[in-house]
């Protein structure tokens, strides 16, 4: 039986993550854990919830010792933006962290799901169809801390037989949780703005290319990766994965398809913009899609048509 701890669970992934695992694991069996300290009231809060920070050692150790986990899915970070305006907490929690976790995972031979990210490679990364296997030379600390945690992970599966899997996520798209201070979170505020306001003006520039996926499928790709059978797995943890590329001008035309009215307008972030441009266009993720069946549900317009249908009723539109 599984048995699995979440930290980070209060941000935008594992909102969701949590109440998807609890539906196909039992509301018992996983653990949501955030620095904050409590849920927000709502589905997340209907089950079990620890406090962890992930730099204390000592509290990841309490709860998979007390809890009896055997499965981490480590999700606590500071994300890209967050992470140019304070590098050193960047560092401290997503470096430190994950060793933490690590360590733990060691002791108690739990597995780990770490997720990496398309900022793991850098503006000498070759940027169309960017392959598995290629230079990382990212220049954000987010980017730094991400191809360190890829080796970290491989150097615990090598030499302690830790299992440890993930995946370099590109931006995900949600309407549960905003996201928490990346440089692809304009591609969420664009639908809030586009149903509001009927205008977005955009902090990443026209041309700007990005691979994106929704949520759901981010979320099917940890349980898919998680449940594959070990012995298929060539790359384990920093498997490219994506649903879509696209700059905002695709993006508003998609949007268009559903608010004909919608209007986009410019007023670009220099800091961000120079983030993104040092990010790959696109992800080759055949090696995903070989070792484990990764095949994503949604593309382009079918997330618009959820994402407006959702946030209407969200919102209350
Ligand atoms: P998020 O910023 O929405 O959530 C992160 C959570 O970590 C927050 O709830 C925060 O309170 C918590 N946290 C911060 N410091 C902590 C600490 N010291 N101890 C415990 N918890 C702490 O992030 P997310 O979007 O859910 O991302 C989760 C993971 O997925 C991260 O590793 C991120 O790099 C990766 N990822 C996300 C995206 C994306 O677009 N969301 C893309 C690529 C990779
Ligand atoms: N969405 C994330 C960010 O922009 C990518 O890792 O930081």
């Amino acid at each position: 039986m599984k048995k699995i701890l979440i930290t980070g669970a209060l941000g935008q992934i594992g909102t969701e993550l949590v109440v998807a695992m609890r539906k196909a694991y039992g509301t018992g069996n996983v653990i949501a854990s955030d620095i904050r300290p409590s849920p927000p009231a709502g589905e997340l809060a209907e089950g079990p919830y620890a406090v962890v920070d992930v730099t204390l050692p000592q509290q990841i150790a309490d709860v998979v010792k007390q809890q009896g986990i055997n499965q981490i899915v480590h999700l606590a970070a500071i994300l890209s933006a967050t992470g140019e305006a304070k590098p050193k907490l960047a560092w401290d929690v997503n470096m430190s962290g994950l060793f933490n976790v690590l360590e733990v995972a060691r002791e108690t031979k739990a597995a780990v799901f770490t997720p990496s990210s398309i900022a793991a490679f850098g503006p000498t990364t070759p940027p169309d169809k960017t392959p598995q296997n290629t230079i990382q030379r990212p220049t954000t600390m987010y980017g730094i801390t991400k191809v360190g945690g890829e080796l970290l992970c491989d150097y615990y599966y090598l030499k302690y037989g830790v299992d440890t899997r993930g995946v370099r996520f590109p931006g995900l798209i949600s309407y549960v949780a905003l996201p928490g201070g990346g440089t692809t979170d304009y591609a969420v505020h664009i639908y809030y703005e586009a149903l509001k306001h009927k205008h977005y003006a955009s902090y990443i520039g026209k041309g700007t290319f990005m691979d994106m996926m929704y949520m759901p499928d981010a979320l099917d790709a940890i349980v898919q990766l998680m449940e594959a059978n070990p012995d298929h797995l060539i790359h384990r943890n920093a498997f490219n994965v994506t649903a879509m590329s696209f700059d905002p001008e695709k993006l508003a035309a998609s949007i268009r398809k559903y608010i004909p009215e919608f209007a986009l307008s410019y007023n670009v972030d220099p800091v961000r913009q120079g983030i993104a441009n040092s990010w790959p266009n696109s992800l080759d993720d055949t090696a995903a899609r070989e070792e484990w069946g990764w095949n994503p549900k949604y593309d382009l317009d079918a997330m618009t048509k959820d994402m407006l249908a959702q946030l209407k009723v969200k919102l209350a539109l």
